[in-house]
């Protein structure tokens, strides 16, 4: 099929790429000129595993190609995807400022039948806003549908989950649309969730609010874990065997981040109030959310007794890892606080420096892991990158001032680091 993805950040460019890969052809539109200059070149502005080769191919098969004239695509369009961001807005709730352009500069370019399937993450009722606004802005009568069509993908992983969705759910009231769609999506061969557009849009952030809920939940156990003297993980261990329950996002750490769960949760609490419910649970889960952060800060006071004039070392900037994002990333909220108290805060990260360089103003840049971590008196292992499992901790203690660790994400074994002599902490354990 003829597509044009509309946006190129991370659900576009995946989204474009995998179409294009399972031999679509498919234009991805960006108003960014830099970044669709570096597309053709085949540059990829993000870090995502996979990503670049694919692009690369399908680039070199021509089955992609990147443009800033959005009309051009969407004229030559059957099915045009609408990938842009849709960030909160002052008082939580989406702002739909880049959804609601997208959609005038499509209603300009209809010439004929589309499908126009929004993929951003929206308040429930957008469907039909984009559906308006189509059509008050189309000349003529252009046949055409708005699908709903929420991605699920996860930064890290992002072109295993398009490949490999657990389902694809489907908003839509047309027929001609739900038929384009299971036939764009066949290939990949996933259970097909074909549902009205504003349950779709609501099952999109039904499923955020759910996981974020369960970190909440297991950071408040981790918590009550640490206080009576119970190991968190041989907690999750024992709950998780319970398939009712299962193993994922029971991770404790220092809080959830990234351009989806904290923005997500809080404009369904916005989407519950308009409604008339008072969404009290969801508004815990990111009160204890922000609390775990403050939690993380207070660890560090309690084990160097005062922050001001402390030499700490932090390691991760990223919201998780395998990704270079830094929206919304509990380690930038917890340099911040570290470096408002007086600590002076050398990072390192694998893939988060470049980008975090003007959100810590005040912060040292360490350009390895050890650098970082020279005459601190303390480390925070604030995101759980592979690379710092790794390292030779003999070495690391003789970089520091004092062989204290903070490991947030409990992703070193404390057994081997306190045998090295170092005074080790991790989250509910
Ligand atoms: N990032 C994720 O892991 C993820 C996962 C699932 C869903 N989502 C949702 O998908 C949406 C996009 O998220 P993202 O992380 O890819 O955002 P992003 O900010 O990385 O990318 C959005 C892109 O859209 C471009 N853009 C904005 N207005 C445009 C316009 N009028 N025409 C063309 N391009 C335009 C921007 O320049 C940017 O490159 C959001 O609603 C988000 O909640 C994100």
């Amino acid at each position: 099929m003829k597509i044009a993805v509309i946006g190129t950040g991370y659900v576009g460019l995946v989204t474009g790429a995998c179409l294009a890969d399972l031999g679509n052809e498919v234009t991805c539109v960006d108003v960014d000129r830099e970044k669709v200059e570096a597309l053709r070149r085949g540059e990829i502005p993000i870090y995502e595993a996979g990503l670049e080769e694919l692009v690369r191919r399908n680039l070199a098969e021509n089955r992609i190609s990147f443009t800033t004239d959005l009309q051009e695509a969407v004229r030559a369009a059957e099915v045009v995807f609408i990938t842009v961001g849709t960030p909160s807005a002052e008082g939580g709730e989406a702002d739909l400022t880049f959804l609601k352009e997208a959609a005038s500069q499509i209603a300009l370019a209809m010439n004929g039948y589309k499908v126009v399937v929004n993929k951003s993450t929206v308040p429930v009722g957008s469907t039909r806003l984009v559906q308006r606004i189509i059509e008050e802005g189309a000349a003529g009568h252009p046949e055409f549908d708005v699908v709903s069509n929420p991605e699920f993908l996860r930064e890290g992983s992002a072109v295993g989950d398009f490949m490999r969705p657990d389902r694809i759910v489907i908003g839509a009231e047309g027929q001609r649309a739900i038929s384009m769609l299971t036939e764009l999506y066949r290939p990949l061969n996933a259970p097909l969730v074909i549902t009205d557009p504003a349950s779709a849009e609501m099952i999109k952030y039904a499923s955020n609010a759910f996981l974020a809920t369960k970190v909440s939940f297991i950071n408040a156990i981790a918590n009550i874990c640490e206080a009576v003297g119970a190991d968190v993980r041989e907690v999750v261990l024992g709950m998780g065997y319970d398939k009712r329950i299962g193993f994922e996002f029971l991770k404790p750490g220092p809080g959830f981040g990234g351009s989806c769960f904290p923005k997500d949760c809080r404009a369904l609490v916005d989407i519950a109030g308009k409604a008339g419910y008072h969404f009290y649970l969801l508004e815990g889960v990111l009160e204890v959310n922000r609390e775990q952060m403050e939690l993380m800060v207070e660890k560090a006071r309690r084990r160097l007794g005062e922050l001001k004039g402390a030499r700490i070392a932090v390691w991760g900037l990223t919201f998780k890892a395998n990704t270079d994002d830094l929206r919304e990333s509990p380690a930038l909220a917890i340099c911040g606080m570290l470096l408002r108290e007086g600590a002076s805060v050398a990072v390192y990260d694998p893939a988060g420096m470049k980008g975090a360089a003007d959100l810590l103003p005040g912060a040292e840049f360490a350009p390895d892991p050890y650098a970082a971590a020279s005459g601190a008196d303390l480390l925070m292992l604030l995101t759980d990158w592979d690379e710092f499992k790794w390292l030779d901790f003999r070495r690391l203690k003789e970089e520091m001032a004092a062989p204290r660790i903070i490991d947030t994400r409990n992703c070193l074994d404390p057994l081997t680091l306190r045998r090295l002599g170092f005074d080790y902490q991790g989250v509910g354990r």
